[in-house]
């Protein structure tokens, strides 16, 4: 399973706050938001993941994360010219996707969802079609809306911003396709807006009826910083888990840790890389002592 982080786009709706910096490297409590898709990607076993972002940022992102050894996990970079739509990613990431089957997820989502990672890497284990994963809303008319068969995990529908949503579940921005997607993502035509949307290519497997749908439980937090407010909700969110408990939400070097992609030399020595001072040193020392 290759995975896709998509961390470009026009960050319109952050301006300016994002004029100089990349929006996936600002930051949500305590790092880079970057870090929290890359944490759930590897959460999920995924270690070969390419980045896409755009011309003035992905030297950047390169910058910060590397090749991923540090990491015990493969990282490679594209740049995406424009801003021409989420499943051009699939288009970008041709060569690297091959045929294998691969998991998109958005750059500026946020995800908090503790055991289900391990389901749902079970689930897209063998995957033949396409599955997204739907998180129940309160305002479903902002976002893309699932509708299910009854409470099977088919889905019927999946509709753009409706005006009347046939559910609450809100189509969030993680996505596991087989390796049709790039043949797929291909034949997309740009939709008015001149981007080649994710909904048009979730419809391509529906209409093999090849697309299923995961009800996220109801446990999960899903944050998207996309405008002002949610990167203040996601700061004062991680930061108020993280308080509580006294354990970081995706803190790559530790989840690398964890899983058990670095020894405890190489988590020794990227501490040692870090300048001494950070409560973020000091967290991954206590990392190191506890496991
Ligand atoms: P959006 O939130 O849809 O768009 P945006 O980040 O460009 O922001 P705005 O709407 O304010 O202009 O994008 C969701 C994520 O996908 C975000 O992390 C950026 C990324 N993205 C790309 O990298 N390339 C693209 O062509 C698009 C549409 C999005």
């Amino acid at each position: 399973m290759k995975g896709i982080i998509l961390a470009g786009g026009a960050g319109t709706r952050l301006y300016p706050l994002n004029e100089v910096v990349s929006k996936q490297l600002l930051p949500v409590y305590d790092k880079p938001m970057i870090c929290y898709p890359l944490a759930t990607l590897m959460l999920m076993g995924i270690k070969d993941i390419l980045i896409i972002s755009t011309p003035q940022d992905t030297p950047i992102i390169e910058e910060y994360l590397g090749n991923g050894d540090n990491l015990g996990i493969q990282l490679s970079y594209k740049v995406q010219d424009e801003p021409k739509g989420i499943a051009e990613a699939f288009i970008l990431g041709d060569a690297f996707i091959g045929n294998e089957p691969v998991c998109l997820i958005l750059g500026d989502n946020i995800f908090y969802m503790g055991d289900q990672t391990h389901q749902i890497k079970e689930r897209a284990e063998g995957l033949d079609g396409a599955l997204v994963f739907g998180y129940r809303v309160s305002d479903p008319a902002r976002f893309g809306v699932i509708e299910f068969d009854g409470t099977s995990d088919r889905v019927v529908s999946i509709e753009e911003k409706p005006a009347q949503p046939k559910s609450n579940y809100a189509a969030v921005g993680l996505y596991f396709y087989d390796s049709t997607v790039v043949e797929k993502a291909k034949a997309l035509k740009p939709s008015a807006r001149g981007e080649l949307e994710i909904t048009d290519l979730n419809d391509a497997y529906l209409q093999e009826n090849k697309l299923k749908a995961v009800r996220l439980k109801r446990g999960t937090a899903w944050l998207d910083a996309g405008v002002p407010e949610a990167l203040l909700e996601a700061s004062n969110f991680v930061g108020a888990v993280e308080k509580r408990q006294g354990l970081k939400i995706c803190c790559p070097e530790e989840v690398a840790f964890r899983m058990g992609f670095i020894t405890k030399d190489q988590l020794e020595n990227t501490i040692n890389n870090i300048k001494k001072g950070s409560s973020y040193r000091a967290y991954l020392e206590t990392v190191l002592t506890e496991i």
